[in-house]
């Protein structure tokens, strides 16, 4: 959460600095700000709202400067507002910073600072960093030993982040030092480009694309000194890591809108291709199964396997869910599906040989990563499903799958999704291969896999009666989403989808269950959405939907083409194309998708920037 942008160089800082907030808006949209340093000051504008509403004051009161910083904010702590953006300053303005993470012992250092006569202004967390700083600062050129150069300013910065616990991306401006950028991290991400002359620092890689092809991750507590012409690196611990250099493939088409007016819509759009990149040199006809490049697992090891844990937040978490389903059925190996919140502070117990799966599409959420590192400390074979290249849970994974599924700029997930549910189909095809699947069984899986991008080609096609319904329903204050067996994890994300960007509240069930309570919210103004294709226990979701109907609750049903019965019943039908029940998430996820997006767009509400959210939740 939040976005950090930063350049040094010869050109004016403003314009990357603005672009890089702009690319970097999904990661929060409370309030943006940035500091240029000119000559022997730093200049400041910030603004609660919009990156737009920050280039307006800009605009009408411009800074000079080819040196700053920038933010956008995800607020943690302190509401947005002008005085909570980020920069923040610190001492009496000789150091400005922003700032990503949270600073959990942030109160205790305050009191601190306050002893000491440092000033606060904001109600932030930020605040005590730059305050911090500011003081190691004063402390180094004060015992008359250090002057105010780079190496005392880095000093600072080390010392500062010492202090802190918590999680932190910072970068650094010092008001008496020109031309000079610091960056560190704990647990934040932060990436540096280098240029001709120049170099750029950005919280993920996407400000940078466009601008250099040349890109180095910064881990844990290392420092990156930067100014126009040099880039280095240096370790908490005084250490010099070696800089690792690596290419930024990424066109900056792929974030471009298009003929599309939102992101999310683009991106619900995007499957046919998303799936089939998923797909691509991963079906292997001649032994029948999958293959992946980058498990980095032997085939013994992989037949070892007694359980899996699949962990992830969200929609990734929901994805998760229905790999149970796949592996269980394909492979017959256990599966657990944790939230991440959790699981990195249980302690579940686990065998030696339990594989554990981070499913995530940003590769930054904070509670993944968490999870994960304390899996791997554990000694398991922790593998990602991820489709950030370069992510820190990618990075830092013992081997994993990418999605290919390209950037995704909606803060609602769409193609993520549907790319996770295809990675996990194929795994529970690898796996399955290796125990019980047959050879025949595993051929018709990858017809069927094969023929999937079409298959959800058709499924678009559904927009218009969406938008139908849409129309008719997008005034209720409360939905159910109701499915069974692969199409309960389909009615989560269904629900999910709604409240996030439309403010409704929804609930999914397991349709069978909503008789142990939430049939109770059931009236004449609460639609139920049913999942409801062609499948094993057709009949017996048949008998929900009636359960709901004579208690005159509206019902729209997601349903196979050609399904007359069903339009007997219910208010509304949605039709998909019917595919094996295994592969219905891919397929049924579809009309809910575009179902919430377009009740979003009726209500008026921001579908790719919805209130409250962030894409990529990096703080716990
Ligand atoms: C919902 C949504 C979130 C994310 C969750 C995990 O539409 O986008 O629920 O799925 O924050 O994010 P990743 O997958 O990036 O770890």
């Amino acid at each position: 959460m939040c976005g950090i942008v930063g350049y040094v160089g010869p050109k004016p800082a403003f314009g990357y600095l603005l672009e890089g907030l702009f690319r970097l808006e999904y990661r929060g949209y409370d309030s943006a700000g940035v500091a240029l340093q000119y000559e022997k000051t730093i200049g400041i504008r910030k603004k609660t709202g919009r990156v737009s509403q920050l280039a307006e004051i800009c605009k009408q009161n411009p800074i000079p400067g080819s040196c700053g910083i920038g933010h956008t904010r995800w607020a943690t702590h302190g509401e947005p507002s002008d005085l909570n953006s980020h920069p923040h300053t610190g001492g009496n303005g000789e150091v400005v910073l922003v700032h990503n993470g949270v600073i959990e012992n942030y109160s205790l250092l305050r009191d601190r600072l306050r002893a000491l006569g440092y000033v606060f202004l904001s109600a932030t967390d930020t605040e005590v960093a730059a305050h911090l700083v500011a003081y190691q600062l004063q402390v180094a050129v004060d015992a008359g030993t250090n002057p105010l150069d780079a190496k005392t300013c880095v000093q600072a910065v080390e010392a500062a982040a010492a202090q802190i616990k918590g999680t932190y991306g910072l970068a650094v401006l010092f008001r008496d030092v020109p031309g000079l950028l610091v960056a560190t991290r704990l647990g934040s991400p932060l990436v540096v480009g280098i240029g001709r002359g120049e170099h750029f620092l950005a919280s993920d890689a996407s400000p940078l694309v466009g601008n250099t092809d040349q890109i180095v991750y910064l881990k844990d507590h290392e420092t990156a000194v930067i100014t126009a012409d040099s880039f280095v690196l240096h370790h908490h611990d005084g250490t010099a890591p070696a800089v690792s250099i690596q290419a930024l493939v990424q066109t900056s088409r792929d974030t471009e809108l298009g003929e599309f007016e939102h992101h999310m819509l683009k991106e619900i759009f995007e499957q046919p291709q998303t799936i089939e990149n998923a797909l691509r040199g991963r079906l292997d006809d001649e032994e029948a199964t999958a293959k992946f490049g980058g498990l980095n697992l032997d085939p013994q090891t992989l037949r070892a396997i007694d359980r899996i844990v699949l962990t992830g937040c969200g929609t990734s978490w929901h994805a998760g869910l229905v790999g149970e389903y796949l592996i269980e059925g394909f492979a017959r190996i256990p599966v657990e599906v944790e939230y991440a919140s959790e699981l990195r502070y249980r302690n579940p117990p686990m065998s030696d040989r339990t594989m554990i799966f981070a499913i995530t599409q940003s590769g930054e959420t904070a509670d993944t990563l968490a999870a994960m590192r304390e899996c791997k400390r554990k000694g398991h074979p922790t593998l990602a499903i991820c489709n950030t290249v370069g992510s820190s849970i990618a990075r830092e994974a013992d081997g994993g799958i990418y999605l290919h599924a390209g950037p995704e700029v909606g803060v609602a997930s769409t193609k993520a999704f549907t790319s996770q549910v295809t990675v996990l189909t194929l795994l529970s095809l690898l796996l399955g291969r290796m125990r019980h699947l047959s050879y025949p069984e595993g051929t018709k899986i990858i017809g069927q896999l094969r023929a999937m991008p079409d298959t959800i080609r058709q499924t678009l096609k559904c927009f218009d009666q969406v938008k139908q319904v849409a129309r008719k329903y997008y005034t209720a204050e409360n939905f159910l989403y109701l499915g069974r067996l692969f199409n309960f994890p389909v009615a989560l994300e269904g629900a999910l989808k709604l409240k996030e960007i439309s403010y409704i509240h929804a609930e999914g069930y397991p349709a069978a269950e909503m008789k142990h309570g939430p049939i109770a919210l059931i009236e004449k103004d609460t639609p139920s959405v049913f999942i409801a294709p062609r499948c094993e226990i057709y009949p017996k979701v048949m008998s929900n939907l009636e359960e709901v109907k004579a208690r005159r609750g509206p019902v729209i049903a997601i349903a196979c083409e050609g399904d007359t019965k069903i339009a007997e019943l219910a208010d509304d039908v949605i039709y998909v194309p019917e595919v094996e029940e295994y592969l219905q998430p891919l397929v049924t996820s579809i009309p809910l998708q575009l179902l919430a997006y377009q009740i979003a767009i009726l209500r008026g509400c921001n579908v790719d920037r919805p209130r409250n959210l962030a894409k990529s939740v990096t703080v716990e």
